[in-house]
């Protein structure tokens, strides 16, 4: 039987220019060790950045930012895991084989170098708010980095972004800083071009800042919530790990990423109150029953409130002199009354939910027109 002939302008007549077939030198980028990082297509979708990311606690709130950013760039993006449904969210953001899942245990060395050996950059944003019978900070925060940092190390990855947090201190009366300051030395012993991310409180959709103050009505706190706080959006501080992949000048530097607005616990809640329309009160009790009553809420099998989140609510965020911030990056940080309003929308009733907000009367209780009650 005779094939049938070509028509003119069928799908297999057309020549379709394939954009990413040319290559430019620019495409071609050599990295801090000296390995070809090679791109392909226009960058977005369907294109390939030539990096390899390996991201350690992708899982959490500020890891779907971070892999998604870099995973619709065209990064394959390494994402360790210890719970299955954790992950599953992180598939779509990349196409199809850009996303790879692979199972680890922070204690397990064999399982972090395999995860690592293939990347070019290695991000860790492993941490924890409170200790829980299998992990205390000191295995979360010193000895899960250390391992990271020393498989980076064998295996000769170009960079390690490792993030700490503002405030962390190796005097500071809160384990959770004690244990990220040491942290930041141990991984710069092991892995001296490790660039160190200290973010301040971030929020966002899947915060633990906002929506604590937003979801409930009734607080704790041993501080009257007068903790100075300098609140971060999330996306920001995913920007600038993506810049860091980038640009090779990041390593071995400090970034403190903090936003513009400093505010009292008591100043965001009093906003949160204006925007939710919903009452909110504060009840003090004084730190030595409070840190009493939470050692017992940690019998619970869910977090609740520990004894060293009690102590960080004594502590204000204070960004060091000279540190190097987002400025230095090019990254102008989000506003926060105005961001925050997207999230805290959704707290409120159905009854006022259509009611306008005024974003410029939202500034006031800053300029302290407005009365902040305790
Ligand atoms: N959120 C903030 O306001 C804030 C402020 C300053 C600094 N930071 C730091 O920034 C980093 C990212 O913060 P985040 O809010 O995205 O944290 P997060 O939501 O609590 O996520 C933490 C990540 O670490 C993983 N992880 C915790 N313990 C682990 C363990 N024992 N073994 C293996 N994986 C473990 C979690 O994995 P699973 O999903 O499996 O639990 C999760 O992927 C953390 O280091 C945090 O300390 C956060």
């Amino acid at each position: 039987m005779l094939a049938a002939p070509l028509r003119l302008g069928s799908r297999s007549a057309v020549k379709t220019p394939v954009a990413s077939a040319k290559r430019n030198v620019h495409d071609i980028m050599i990295s801090r060790t000296g390995k070809p990082i090679i791109r392909q297509g226009g960058g977005g979708r369907s294109s390939l950045s030539g990096h390899t990311a390996t991201v350690f606690g992708a899982t959490g709130f500020l890891g779907r930012y971070i892999v998604s950013k870099l995973a619709k760039q065209g990064t394959t993006v390494v994402i360790p895991w210890r719970d299955e449904d954790a992950k599953r969210h992180l598939k779509v953001s990349g196409d199809l084989g850009q996303v790879v899942m692979h199972e680890f245990d922070l204690r397990n060395t064999e399982s972090i170098e395999s995860a690592v050996r293939h990347s070019d950059i290695v991000y860790n944003l492993i941490g924890r708010d409170w200790e829980t019978k299998n992990f205390k900070f000191h295995d979360v925060h010193i000895d899960g980095a250390a391992r990271i940092a020393e498989s980076c190390a064998k295996y000769d990855v170009d960079r390690l972004v490792h993030v700490s947090a503002l405030n962390a201190d190796e005097h500071s009366p809160s384990e959770f800083y004690r244990t990220k300051a040491q942290a930041e030395n141990i991984v710069r012993g092991v892995f001296p071009e490790a660039t160190i991310v200290r973010p301040s409180t971030m929020y966002g959709a899947e915060d633990r800042f906002l929506n604590v103050l937003a979801s409930k009505t009734t607080h704790f706190s041993s501080n009257s919530q007068k903790a100075i706080v300098r609140p971060t959006h999330v996306a920001d501080v995913a920007e600038a790990l993506e810049y860091m992949m980038h640009n090779d000048w990041t390593a071995a530097q400090t970034f403190e990423l903090y936003g513009k607005e400093e505010l009292s616990v008591a100043e965001v809640a009093e906003m949160v109150r204006r925007v939710t329309l919903k009452k909110h009160r504060n009840y003090n009790i004084p730190s030595p029953i409070m840190k009493q009553i939470c050692k017992v809420l940690e019998l619970a099998w869910w977090p609740i409130y520990s004894p060293d989140q009690v102590a960080r609510e004594f502590i204000n965020d204070t960004p060091t002199q000279g540190a190097k911030t987002f400025a230095d990056l090019g990254i102008t940080p989000a506003e926060f009354e105005h961001t925050s309003l997207t999230y805290l929308r959704s707290y409120r009733s159905n009854l006022y939910f259509d009611q306008p907000m005024d974003a410029s009367e939202l500034g006031k209780f800053r300029k302290g027109e407005v009365h902040v009650v305790d």
